[in-house]
């Protein structure tokens, strides 16, 4: 029986757990303790915290593991990394990994392989004088911690007057001397997924983002196909075929996020690893396919066909899908939680994360939500008219 070391224990991983499970394959999860849906499901756990490298590296050399895994968070991939080079196992290299969880590496990759990025400064937290240094940044600019995820650390400013408080929110969400400072883009965030495999990217599936707008954009749904014009797609292409290849991501999935400004693609990061929010889901639904068991075979060591993607590109016969998060408005216990959808084969998930009695946050950060719905349709109109539809009759009483 082949043995898969999945780190993290979350509601993005329990997909991964759940498709390895059927595949066949013996689930070892590890993360740290706490109120984790995938502990239950998983074969063996061990509570470690992912980021911990030499404990996940006994562990799976105990283990004798076939492959190391993770969907949905940046938090464990230098791990992924360290132990697929340390192993030998397929996977992305501790220094793809590095680059895709540090922000300024990520951005002087960019910089040197000339994708097109927003123009940075790296700050010190010892420079007094930082104000210089950017100067010649247009604003507005984003203060960014290098190494935090889920828009921690991360400030929009308008005039100097606010660079104070931005640094200071940088400096509470990081554990690094330094930060970057970048010009803001103005326009239409976007993404895309992707696969590399043995060098090839296999696919690319640009989807548009629902961004809800807090302190920063947090993306709360995502549809396929993004509809755009088909030069504009081949920039977004490019600039993630580029960005991908100066990163030296092989072997995994990637999680690419960008904004579109005067049709042109800025690329803001990539990550080695799915996308969260019903990003995978969204690339099974389109192409047809279990997009977690294909994560799955390559991180097992198996060689996998992506001939559909291929196949539904160019006859453009993806099956257009939504995806929407479910949110509370106001922190509190979840008193009572119904779906009122009366079953629908293009209601592809109603989720619920959470049971009454659980408490919740009021929705400011993804790590908030409380559920999802995913929608697919003959059109991406219909897909999204379902969606929208689907998400009224869902009731969460929070108290
Ligand atoms: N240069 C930028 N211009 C415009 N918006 C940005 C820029 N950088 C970040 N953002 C916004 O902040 C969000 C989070 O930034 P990102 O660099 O992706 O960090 P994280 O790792 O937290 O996702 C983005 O999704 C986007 O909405
Ligand atoms: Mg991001």
């Amino acid at each position: 029986m082949k043995k898969l070391l999945i780190l993290g224990a979350g509601i993005y991983q329990v997909p991964l757990i759940k498709t390895a499970k059927a595949m066949g394959i013996q689930t070892i999860v590890a993360s740290i303790p706490g109120n984790y849906p995938g502990f239950e499901l998983a074969d063996k756990v061990y509570y470690e915290n992912t980021t911990d490298y030499q404990k996940i590296l006994e562990i799976a050399k105990e283990e004798g593991i076939d492959g190391i895994v993770t969907a949905g968070t940046d938090v464990a991939v230098i791990t992924i990394g360290k132990v697929c080079d340390e192993l030998g196992l397929k996977g992305l290299s501790a220094e793809a990994a590095e680059c895709a969880t540090d922000k300024l590496l990520m951005k002087q990759c960019y910089e040197k392989y000339g994708v097109r990025s927003a123009k940075f400064r790296r700050i010190s937290f010892d420079d007094a004088d930082y104000a210089k240094s950017i100067e010649d940044l247009t604003l507005p600019v984003m203060f960014k911690s290098v190494d935090s995820s889920g828009s921690r650390g991360i400030t929009k400013v308008d005039d100097p007057s606010g660079f104070e408080a931005a640094r200071q929110n940088v400096l509470e969400n990081t554990r690094s001397g330094y930060f970057i400072v970048e010009e803001y883009v103005e326009g239409e965030e976007f993404g895309a997924q992707a696969f590399v495999q043995d060098g090839k990217l296999e696919f690319i599936l640009p989807h548009g983002d629902y961004v809800f707008k807090g302190d920063t954009g947090v993306p709360v749904g995502h549809f396929a196909p993004y509809d755009l014009d088909s030069e504009v797609i081949e920039d977004a292409r490019k600039q993630l075929a580029g960005a991908a290849r100066a990163m030296q991501l092989d072997n995994c999935a990637i999680n690419a996020d960008f904004i579109l400004k005067d049709g042109k693609t800025y690329v803001l990061e990539l990550g080695g690893r799915s996308g969260a929010t019903c990003l995978a889901e969204l690339v099974s639904i389109y192409y047809g396919f279990d997009y977690y068991e294909k994560i799955i075979r390559v991180a097992i060591g198996e060689k996998v066909d992506f001939s559909e993607c291929d196949k539904v590109d160019s006859t453009l016969s993806g099956t257009p899908n939504a995806s929407h998060l479910l949110m509370s408005d106001k922190d509190g216990i979840i008193v009572s939680q119904t779906d009122g959808n009366a079953p629908d084969p293009d209601i592809c998930e109603v989720q619920f994360d959470y049971k009454p009695g659980d408490s919740v946050h009021k929705f400011k950060v993804g790590p908030h939500r409380i559920g999802h719905v995913i929608t697919k349709g003959k059109s991406l109109d219909d897909a999204v008219a379902l969606l929208n539809k689907a998400l009224e009759n869902i009731h969460i009483e929070v108290e």
